[in-house]
C-alpha cells in the first residue's frame, strides 16, 4: 500500500507548470474512437485514471502511444469487442466511451461506472437522451445494454447540466445524420475543450460553453492534432497548498478566468491573488481567513473537485465558515479524516460546518482522488509529521503531486 508522508509547517515558494487537465482529456480521448484514424493529443498529463482509458482504447482494438506528454491515437481498427466490466468500473468517466463506441459499433455494453466513491452518481439522464436519439437500452442488473435503432437529431434538454451526459450526447450527435440540441446542458470549460477537439476533426458543433450546444452531425471525420487545456483543479489544488502552509506561487499555464471562483474566496480571506493572461500568482497571509459561506454548483459555480481542498484550508483558518455541497450527496467522507489531524468539522446533511483550528500530524487515509489532494494540503498545514494512506487514488488525477509540492520547499515523500 503506497502512502504519502508529510513533515507539516514548510512554506511554499516557486513556480509550477500546471499539467493537462484530466477531465477535458478523458472524454477527448474517448472521441478519439469516432475518426477511426490518427489522432495526436498533446499536454496529455500521465495519470492513471489516463491509462486506464488507454486500456479500454487497447480492449476495443485501438492502439495508443505516450511520448513525453503527447499521445498518439490510432483507432483504425477497432474491433467493437465487448470491454472487460472490471476495467469500465475501474473510473467514472468509461461512461463517456458509451457514446462514441454506440457511433462507431452500433452497440454497446457496460457495466454501471465506478470510480471515487462520492454518492450515487447514476447514468440515468445518459441514457433517457441516448433513448431520445433513437438508441434502445436495456438495463439487467449493473449492466446497461444499448444499442442504435435509428439514430436520429434530437432536441434535448437536460433536468440538470449533467458534465458527463452534455459529453455523451455530443459525442452520439457528431458522425451520422440530422441535428442535435443540447439545453441547460453544462458549460463547464472541458466542455469547450471537447468542442474544439471534435471540430479539429472535422465535426460541426458550436455553443459549448453556454447553456445551448448544437450538433450539425458529419458523414465522416478525419485525423487531427489538438493540445489539452490546463487543469482548473489541479491548479485550485496548488492555489490552496499555498492559503494552508503560506508562501508565495506562481502557478503557470493556467487561464485565470477557470480557477476565479476559488481564488476570489482565497482573496476575500487574505490571500494576495494577481492574474496574468496565462499565469495566476497566489501569495498567503500570516493566517487565511475563514471564508463565510461556500456553495458548490455547475460551472461557473465553485467546483465540486475543489470542495475538499477548500475544506482542508477552511480547517486551519482564524475564523468559521460552511461549506453547502449541492452537487453529489455524500462527498464529505474527507471532514472524517481531517478530524483525525484536529479539524473541527460538523457534517449535517449537505452543509459542512467548520471552525479553524491548530491542525496536528497523524494518520490519515485518501477517500477519492479530492480528498486524498486534500489531506497532503492540510498535512502541509499541520505541526509535525502526516502519513496520508491509499496514495493512489491521487495518482489518478496528479501528475506528481509528491514532487511538484517538494520542489515548492514542502518535505514531502511517497512511502510504501
Ligand atoms: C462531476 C462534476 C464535474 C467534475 C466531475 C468529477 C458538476 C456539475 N459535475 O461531473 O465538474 O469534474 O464530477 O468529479 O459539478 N446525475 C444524475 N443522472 C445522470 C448524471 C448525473 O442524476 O445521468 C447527477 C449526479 O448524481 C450528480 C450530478 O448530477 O449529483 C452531477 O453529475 P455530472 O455533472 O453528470 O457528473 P460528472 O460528469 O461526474
Amino acid at each position: 500500500m503506497s502512502a504519502v508522508k508529510v513533515s507539516g509547517k514548510n512554506k511554499l515558494y516557486g513556480n509550477i507548470k500546471i499539467q493537462g487537465c484530466k477531465n477535458a482529456v478523458l472524454p477527448i480521448i474517448a472521441a478519439s474512437l469516432l475518426n477511426g484514424g490518427e489522432n495526436i493529443i498533446h499536454n496529455c498529463p500521465y495519470l492513471a485514471d489516463v491509462i486506464a482509458s488507454i486500456k479500454i482504447l487497447e480492449e476495443l482494438g485501438a492502439s495508443a502511444v505516450f511520448d513525453g506528454n503527447t499521445l498518439v491515437i490510432d483507432s483504425s481498427g477497432i474491433s467493437c469487442r465487448r470491454v472487460e466490466p472490471a476495467l469500465m468500473k475501474s473510473l467514472r468517466s468509461s461512461v463517456v466511451f458509451l457514446g462514441p463506441v454506440l457511433s462507431r459499433c452500433g452497440k454497446a455494453a457496460v457495466s454501471m461506472p465506478g470510480g471515487c466513491d462520492i454518492g450515487k452518481r447514476p447514468i440515468d439522464i445518459h441514457l433517457t437522451s441516448f433513448e431520445r436519439m433513437g438508441v434502445d437500452v436495456e438495463c439487467a442488473g449493473d449492466e446497461v445494454t444499448c444499442a442504435v435503432n435509428k439514430l436520429h437529431g434530437e432536441r434535448i434538454v437536460l433536468p440538470f447540466p449533467s458534465v458527463g451526459a452534455t459529453e455523451n450526447i455530443m459525442l452520439l450527435a457528431a458522425l451520422g445524420r440530422g441535428v442535435t440540441t443540447i439545453h441547460n446542458a453544462a458549460r463547464e470549460p472541458e466542455i469547450v475543450d471537447l468542442q474544439n477537439f471534435l471540430n479539429s476533426m472535422g465535426a460541426r458543433v458550436f455553443g459549448a460553453g453556454t447553456g445551448n450546444i448544437t450538433i450539425y452531425a458529419v458523414d465522416k471525420l478525419t485525423d487531427s492534432e489538438y493540445t489539452v487545456m490546463t487543469d482548473r483543479i489541479e491548479a485550485a489544488t496548488f492555489a490552496c497548498a499555498v492559503a494552508a502552509a503560506g508562501g508565495e506561487l506562481y502557478m503557470e499555464g493556467i487561464k485565470p478566468g477557470y480557477i476565479r471562483t476559488v481564488t476570489n474566496i482565497l482573496k476575500n480571506s487574505g490571500a494576495a491573488v494577481a492574474e496574468y493572461p496565462d499565469s495566476v500568482y497566489v501569495g498567503a497571509p500570516s493566517q487565511i481567513s475563514c471564508p463565510q459561506l461556500v456553495s458548490t454548483g455547475p460551472y461557473p459555480g465553485f467546483p465540486t473537485d475543489a470542495q475538499s481542498l477548500l475544506m482542508s484550508v477552511m480547517s486551519c483558518s482564524k475564523g468559521s465558515g460552511v461549506i453547502r455541497e449541492n452537487i453529489f450527496e455524500n462527498r464529505f467522507g474527507h471532514a472524517q479524516e481531517l478530524r483525525r489531524l484536529g479539524a473541527d468539522i460538523i457534517i449535517d446533511g449537505r452543509s459542512a460546518y467548520v471552525r479553524g483550528a491548530a491542525l496536528t500530524g497523524g494518520q490519515v487515509t485518501a477517500r477519492d482522488l479530492r480528498s486524498g489532494a486534500a489531506l497532503v494540503v492540510a498535512a502541509l498545514a499541520a505541526e509535525g509529521e502526516t502519513t496520508v494512506e491509499k496514495a493512489v487514488y491521487i495518482d489518478r488525477g496528479y501528475d506528481d503531486l509528491v514532487g511538484k509540492l517538494g520542489s515548492l520547499g514542502a518535505s514531502i515523500e511517497r512511502v510504501n
